[in-house]
C-alpha cells in the first residue's frame, strides 16, 4: 500500500477561495475584515510567521494592522496594546504571536482578548465553548486538521485517534474537536509509558511533539492501513521535516500528510476564515 497525500496546500487554497468570496460579501454590506498582529522581539520564526499571516490576509482583501515591538515591551504596554485593539471596531480579530517572551505572563496577554476578536481560538472564554461544544472561534491547527478530515472524506465516527502532544494549542482543542465527532480519543504526551502500543491500535494517528531526537514516527509503530496527519515542525540540517519517518511510513498508512505542505498552510488558512467568521459576527451585532 501506497498511502494517498493530504495536501493542506490544495485545501488550504479551496479555504482560501470561499474566504476571498466571504470578504467581497462582506465589503458589499459595508464591513471590511480587519486582523490585527501583535510581534513582541525579532525572534526570527515568529516574525516569518506573523509575515506570513500579514501577506495571506492582504491577499484575501482582508485589512491589516501590522504592531511590531521591541523584545523589552513590557507586561503592562501589551495589555495596553491589546485593549486598544479590542476598543477598536475596524479591528475584528486580533493575534498575538506566540511565544512571548518570558517575562510577559502568556496567558494574562491571551485573557486579555476579546474573546469575540479571539482569531486563535485560544482565550480561556474560547476553550469553555469549546469544551460546550458552542465555540464560534477554534484554534487554527486543530481547525485546519478537521477540514482536510472533511475535504478527503475521512470519516472520524467510532474510529480510535492517538493525538501525540497535549498543549492547548493542538492536542487539548483536537480532543474535544474529535469527542464532538464521535471518534474515541487517545492523548499520548512525553510521560506517556509504551506509546508504541498505543500507536499499534490507532485508525488514525495526529503527532506533534517537533523534536525528532526525542521522538520519530516509524512504520513498526502504525497499523496497516493507518491515516497520519504530522503537525510538527523541526529542521534537521536546515530542512524542514515533521515527526514522521514519511518515505517509509508512507508504505504501511491510507493517508498522510507531508511537512511541508501539509497542516502548516491549513493553520494560515483558519486564520483567515476564523477573521472572516469574527468580521460577520461583529456585523451582525451592530446592525441589531
Ligand atoms: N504546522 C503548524 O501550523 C503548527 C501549528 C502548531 C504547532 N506546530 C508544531 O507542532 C509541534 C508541537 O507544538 P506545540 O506548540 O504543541 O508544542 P509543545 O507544547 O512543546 O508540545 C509538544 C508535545 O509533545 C510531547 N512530547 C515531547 N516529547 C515527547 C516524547 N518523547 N514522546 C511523546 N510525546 C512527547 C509533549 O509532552 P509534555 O506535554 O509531557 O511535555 C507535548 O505535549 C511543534 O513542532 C510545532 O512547531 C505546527
Amino acid at each position: 500500500m501506497v498511502a494517498q497525500i493530504m495536501s493542506g496546500l490544495a485545501v488550504a487554497q479551496d479555504v482560501k477561495e470561499r474566504v476571498k468570496t466571504a470578504v467581497k460579501d462582506l465589503k458589499a454590506s459595508g464591513i471590511i475584515p480587519c486582523l490585527a498582529t501583535v510581534l513582541v522581539g525579532n525572534d526570527p520564526a515568529s516574525a516569518t510567521y506573523v509575515n506570513n499571516k500579514q501577506k495571506t490576509a492582504k491577499e484575501l482583501g482582508i485589512a491589516t494592522r501590522d504592531h511590531r515591538v521591541a523584545g523589552t515591551f513590557k507586561q503592562q504596554e501589551l495589555l495596553e496594546l491589546v485593549q486598544l485593539l479590542n476598543r477598536d471596531s475596524e479591528v475584528h480579530g486580533i493575534l498575538v504571536q506566540l511565544p512571548l517572551p518570558g517575562h510577559i505572563d502568556e496567558f494574562a496577554i491571551i485573557n486579555t482578548i476579546n474573546p469575540l476578536k479571539d482569531v486563535d481560538g485560544l482565550t480561556p472564554y474560547s476553550a469553555g465553548m469549546l469544551q460546550n461544544g458552542m465555540a464560534l472561534l477554534k484554534p487554527c491547527t486543530p481547525l485546519g486538521i478537521m477540514e482536510l478530515f472533511d475535504y478527503y472524506k475521512i470519516a472520524l465516527e467510532g474510529k480510535h485517534v492517538v493525538i501525540i502532544n497535549r498543549s492547548n494549542l493542538v492536542g487539548k482543542p483536537l480532543l474535544l474537536m474529535l469527542l464532538e465527532r464521535n471518534a474515541t480519543v487517545t492523548v499520548c504526551h512525553s510521560r506517556t509509558k509504551g506509546i508504541a502500543a498505543y500507536l499499534r491500535q490507532a485508525d488514525i494517528v495526529i503527532s506533534a511533539v517537533g523534536n525528532r531526537d526525542r521522538f520519530t514516527l516509524t512504520a513498526d509503530m502504525i497499523k496497516e492501513g493507518a491515516i497520519i496527519i504530522d503537525v510538527a515542525t523541526s529542521r534537521i540540517n536546515g530542512k524542514l521535516v515533521g515527526d514522521v519517518d514519511f518515505e517509509a511510513v508512507k508504505l504501511k498508512a491510507s493517508w498522510i500528510t507531508p511537512v511541508p505542505g501539509g497542516v502548516g498552510p491549513m493553520t494560515i488558512a483558519m486564520l483567515m476564515k476564523n477573521t472572516v467568521s469574527a468580521a460577520s459576527v461583529s456585523s451582525r451585532r451592530t446592525s441589531a
